[in-house]
């Protein structure tokens, strides 16, 4: 559900909720007078003298309509609460992060990003949403099919690879060097390839990714899993920096 179909709804729901309960406060039951016993007629022994309602027509008292308009109004919020809360936490099957992400062709990605060497990321598109990278990727199929991470991400049978752009080692946005052809994490210097495998600094691992698939020629990106990146040590392509660094802190 989009959001401004969920707003409408709230909307509506809202309106309704009232237009109910103001139906209900009309064709509720006059309610018996109620006895007030703590003030007694001048005279009178202990005869109780009966208190009228406020509101003949309505049928009840200042205290019944502000308790039902108590209960209503808590009602309304609460079905407002529930609405929002379903929306936030269904599944969205395409588009956003956390649903199947459609690209594109694959055959015009893989031109483009084999000739650019540069990932697609979030901003250089409408498609992608924040925190992924597009690359294709530039080891072998065989080494791929040899790191269980790969296989998990359909690597080998793709030839693309979609990174999650948080640093693993304490979560920095991580940015893409175009001098290195590496992700330099600017925060603490964590470094990894153009495909995200480690290669320095204090990161425990690689970055993390998401399987690929090509459905129906268009490379889909699943982003409903996070796939934990391969250990420190992987290096199945580009091994070495291709020009100089754009984070150069010490000691990373
Ligand atoms: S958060 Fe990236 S190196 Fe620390």
């Amino acid at each position: 559900m989009s959001e401004g179909a969920l707003v409408v709804l709230i909307i509506f729901i809202s309106i309704g909720a009232w237009v109910l309960f103001m139906v209900y406060l009309r064709a509720a039951p006059k309610s018996a007078p109620e006895i007030e016993d703590s003030i007694m007629a001048p005279g009178s022994e202990l005869t109780p003298r009966p208190r009228q309602s406020f509101d003949d027509a309505a049928g009840v008292t200042r205290r019944q309509f502000l308790n039902r308009a108590y209960v209503a109004g808590i009602a309304v919020a609460l079905t407002n609460f529930a609405l929002a809360s379903l929306d936030f936490l269904w599944p969205r099957s395409t588009g956003g992060f956390g649903g199947k992400i459609n690209m594109g062709d694959a055959s015009q990605l893989r031109s483009q990003l084999e000739s650019s060497r540069v990932p697609i990321a979030d901003g250089a598109t409408n498609i992608l949403p924040p925190g992924i990278f597009l690359m294709t990727y530039e080891g072998t199929p065989d080494a791929a099919a040899k790191v269980p991470a790969y296989v998990l991400a359909n690597t080998a049978q793709t030839g693309f690879v979609a990174l999650y752009r948080k640093c693993v080692h304490l979560g920095c946005t991580v940015p893409f060097c175009n001098t290195s052809k590496w992700f330099e994490c600017p925060c603490h210097g964590s470094k990894y390839s153009i495909n995200g495998e480690y290669r320095a600094g204090p990161a425990p691992r690689s970055l993390d990714r998401f399987r690929v698939d090509i459905v129906n020629g268009n490379v889909v990106v699943d982003t409903s899993t996070i796939i934990t990146g391969p250990p420190r040590g992987t290096v199945t392509s580009q091994p070495q920096p291709e020009g100089a660094h754009c984070v150069t802190i010490s000691g990373a």
